[in-house]
């Protein structure tokens, strides 16, 4: 049905009626055979940015997503926590749509990300603020240049990205592979959403620090499968239970009364594809076009889509002519200056899923309800639109169900129109002509189309129980401390027994202990001496009296250095600074922030942190 207003497109054609249409299907065939062959494409373009074997991965480290090839203008030679997760996600579909090849790569995504938890980067440790870091080098190494961080929706993203994997293999029969292996490490970016969710963070277009109207909706979305997974595994997070509904509760207050507003601050307009791919992140193919959760049917999602796809049509050359109810380019949002503001293939892709999501909701439903929030936008695309509800037996609602499902693949013709003859997916295109810009091969634009198509193919991602969502009587703040540990467990062969520790890649038993050697270069004068102190009893829990002394034996005219060595458990973390004890007894310590240290396990059982006095 949704192909008949093509039809005499088709039929110029065949005819070569000249007319500018006609000019361009003849170049690109028609939409429904680049899609298949796209499809192709995108799936190979996202393997290729994937260590250790991805053709244009070299150098990534095994299950590390790169964000593009491109190492310069600009360089995306990393790997961001919220393309990966967004990437693996998609993957993690596709395998359970059928594609069984794919599981490997995901087991090695799950074992990198382990192992990545517990790097400590300029965002903190894995349970000091480090797990919102959002990008590290290709190697798993800390990212340590200036960046926009942290940002908060990394790993709300991973979390629901895994737990996708672990409903399928709780179904399939492993619960021990998730018990073991993927848990411990939800677990920590659960307790992460927990801690921090009302803290603000950069958006993620990583330019603005505030709040952030997608990240503190997947924030909710990890929660409530992060509960539901806990439950399933006969476990439990009481502060999931806890922080959802208020994180819930905060996300009504985006809603502008005719958009919901991307980003609290940064004193731009808050239409931004933020909130298209909020809409798309949150579906719940099982779900009713319920509005708190911001579904795609819902009369708030789709009357935001208007409001964000509009604000691109008058300012993109690309878009002139182009009538409303016909889809267009979809940048960022409108004020975007970054390579001048263009359209991204990654935005208009989404603006079309979206649209392929609210038809299969309302199919389902067997209805459609149009509010006066929705009205504008069903105007556009049926023009005799009323508030009401129509029935699946009615003409209107098939009416309606068509176009809707039509002006869906016009975005998907836009995103065609400008992709190259091999299907190369750049970031963005430019808004005066269309050619692509910016990181080319971006992961992230393939595994958009990938979740576009499918979407349009009615090949539904598994629900995340959205249907539960119900709001508190009032809202409020909130923070809970959970759980945090390192996950030491990446063997998938045998579930059963922790592996070796990724980082050394030699093979031993795990170490359950490890001797920590502190270098500390403080120049002294005699008689003063050196201590670290921390927030774990080993380290005097923060009491300078318990302090650990350390030793000035290495200590040279030319190297100044004081040092101790401390066994830990595996997997410890904690906070820790060095002070100063004069001979008199006064304490001097050094100055803020604390410094934050993660036992990583090792083949060796030895490590070293080398510091200096602050
Ligand atoms: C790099 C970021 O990745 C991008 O999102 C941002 O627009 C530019 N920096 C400019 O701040
Ligand atoms: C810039 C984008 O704004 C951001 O969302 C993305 O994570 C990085 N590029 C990497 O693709």
């Amino acid at each position: 049905m949704r192909f008949l207003s093509t039809l005499p497109l088709l039929l110029g054609a065949a005819f070569a009626l000249p007319s500018p249409e006609n000019i361009q299907e003849r170049a690109t065939g028609s939409l429904a055979s680049w899609l298949s062959s796209e499809n192709t494409v995108a799936l190979q373009g996202v393997l290729n940015n994937i260590g250790a074997s991805g053709s244009k991965a070299s150098g990534a480290s095994s299950g590390v997503v790169i964000a593009s090839p491109s190492k310069s203008d600009p360089n995306y030679f990393y790997t961001w926590t919220r393309d990966s997760a967004l990437t693996f996600k998609a993957l993690v579909d596709q395998f359970i749509a059928g594609n069984t090849s794919l599981e490997p790569l995901i087991q090695q995504y799950i074992s990198a990300q382990a192992n990545l938890q517990t790097v400590n980067n300029p965002s903190g440790g894995l349970c000091s603020g480090g797990l919102a870091e959002p990008k590290f080098e290709v190697n798993l190494t800390p990212f340590t240049g200036a960046w926009g961080r942290p940002q908060r929706d990394g790993p709300a993203l991973r979390a629901t990205a895994m737990i996708a994997y672990a409903r399928y293999l709780i179904a399939n029969g492993n619960t021990t592979s998730v018990n073991n292996i993927i848990w411990p490490i939800v677990q920590n970016d659960l307790s992460y959403v927990t801690q921090y969710w009302n803290q603000t963070g950069f958006d993620l277009w990583e330019e603005i620090n505030s709040s952030s109207f997608f990240t503190t909706a997947v924030q909710y979305r990890s929660l409530v499968e992060g509960s539901n997974l806990a439950t399933q595994l006969g476990k439990s997070c009481p502060n999931c239970v806890s922080q959802a509904p208020l994180v819930l509760c905060f996300l009504q207050s985006y809603w502008t009364g005719s958009y919901a507003l991307s980003n609290t601050g940064g004193g731009r307009s808050g239409k931004d594809a933020n909130s298209i791919l909020t809409s798309i992140h949150m579906f719940d193919p099982a779900a009713s076009c319920d509005s708190t959760t911001f579904q795609p049917c819902s009369d708030k999602a789709l009357a935001n889509h208007k409001v964000v796809t509009d604000s691109f049509r008058s300012i993109y050359n690309v878009n002139k002519g182009i009538a409303q109810g016909s889809g267009v380019a979809v940048g960022r949002y409108p004020e975007d200056s970054y390579y001048n503001g263009n359209p991204w293939y990654l935005n208009t892709f989404a603006a079309a899923e979206q649209l392929y999501d609210a038809v299969y909701q309302w199919k389902k439903i067997g209805s459609i309800t149009i509010t006066s929030t929705s009205l504008p936008f069903f105007k556009d695309v049926y023009s005799s639109a009323a508030v009401g509800t129509y029935s699946s037996s009615t003409a209107a609602f098939t009416s309606i169900v068509n176009s809707v499902s039509t002006y869906a693949d016009s975005y998907m013709s836009i995103a065609q129109k400008y992709t190259p003859s091999n299907g190369a997916l750049a970031e963005q295109y430019n808004r005066a002509d269309g050619t692509p810009l910016s990181a080319v091969d971006l992961t992230w634009s393939y595994a958009a189309f990938l979740t576009a198509y499918n979407a349009r193919a009615n090949v539904q991602p598994a629900s995340w129980g959205a249907s539960s969502a119900k709001l508190p009587n009032s809202c409020s703040s909130g923070s809970a401390t959970g759980p945090c540990a390192a996950a030491t467990n990446t063997n998938w062969a045998n579930p059963g027994s922790p592996s070796t520790p990724t980082s050394t890649g030699g093979s031993c038993a795990t170490p359950t202990a490890i001797a920590v050697t502190f270098n500390e270069q403080k120049t002294t004068a005699y008689g003063e001496n050196i201590y670290i102190v921390g927030s774990i009893p080993a380290l005097g829990s923060w009491n300078a009296d318990k302090a650990v002394a350390l030793s000035a034996g290495h200590y040279t005219n030319s190297n100044n250095v004081w040092y101790v060595t401390i066994n830990f458990a595996t997997g410890t973390s904690f906070n820790y600074k060095y002070i100063k004890k004069a001979q008199d007894g006064s304490v001097t310590w050094e100055s803020d922030p604390n410094r934050s240290y993660t036992v990583n396990g090792n083949c060796a059982g030895t490590a070293t942190q080398n510091d200096s006095w602050r």
